[in-house]
């Protein structure tokens, strides 16, 4: 996927995730990063969406109009949470809107649908992606992971959900499933040593809620828990 580190917030938005959290009672202390989006948005498309679908798609990149009704659907089976959906999608539907609107798993959340709020993060075979940035097509063939495949069959929650739970990490909860999936992932990258490596990793996932102190009381609560 190129440059873009999921969970790592583009340049611009991290100046306002930083303004809000400068009016917090929190130290931050971390270095920029750069992040190239027009770069990752072409090595995106280039590299791992158009060998998984061809000419159809290219068509549709090239000259949406041009397609017609019936020429746009294609079978796609998703695994997902362990289970297999087989659709027809329109060749350009996102992983976002599969998981929604076609198999009925709104967990995962449309912020901005742009790539810039963290709100849709799901796991691809086990890695946080950006499920509005991800065609469906692509993620055929992968395990897909969403916040409902979290808990336990007999409902016990996942430490980070249980954390989220504990340090009242949310507010209006719009954002959470997509705080959850992304702080789940920032452990096991090993990005969760400490505070600022926490609010780094996890600053691609914007709280309008302004939770922030508590999403990193959570995110290090959990990590005890899943490195025991
Ligand atoms: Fe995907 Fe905002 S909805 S990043
Ligand atoms: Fe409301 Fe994060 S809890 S957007």
């Amino acid at each position: 996927m190129g440059d873009m580190r999921p969970g790592v917030c583009p340049r611009g938005l991290k100046d306002r995730f930083q303004a809000v959290e400068a009016s917090m009672p929190i130290k931050r202390s971390d270095e920029p990063q750069s992040f190239d989006r027009r770069r990752f948005l072409g090595a995106s498309v280039s590299t791992a969406t158009l060998p998984f679908v061809g000419a159809r798609l290219e068509k549709a990149f090239a000259e949406p109009e041009a397609l017609t009704p019936g020429d746009d659907s294609i079978s796609v089976t998703l695994s997902v949470n362990g289970d297999s959906y087989r659709l027809g999608l329109d060749v350009r539907t996102t992983l976002l809107d599969a998981l929604r609107e076609h198999i009925g798993l709104t967990g995962s959340k449309k912020g901005c649908d742009h790539g810039q709020c963290g709100a849709c993060t799901v796991h691809i075979d086990g890695v946080r992606a950006l499920s509005c940035l991800t065609l469906a097509i692509a993620a055929q063939g992968h395990q897909i992971g969403t916040v409902e495949g979290l808990a336990r069959a007999d409902g016990a929650l996942h430490p980070m959900q249980q954390a989220f739970v504990d340090n009242d990490a949310f507010q209006c909860g719009y954002c959470t499933p997509g705080q959850i999936m992304s702080a789940i992932g920032c452990v096991k990258e090993g990005h969760a040593g400490n505070d600022d490596a926490i609010r780094e990793y996890m600053s691609g996932n914007l709280c309008r809620c302004a939770a922030y102190p508590n999403i990193v009381s959570a995110v290090a609560q959990a990590k005890a828990q899943m490195e025991d």
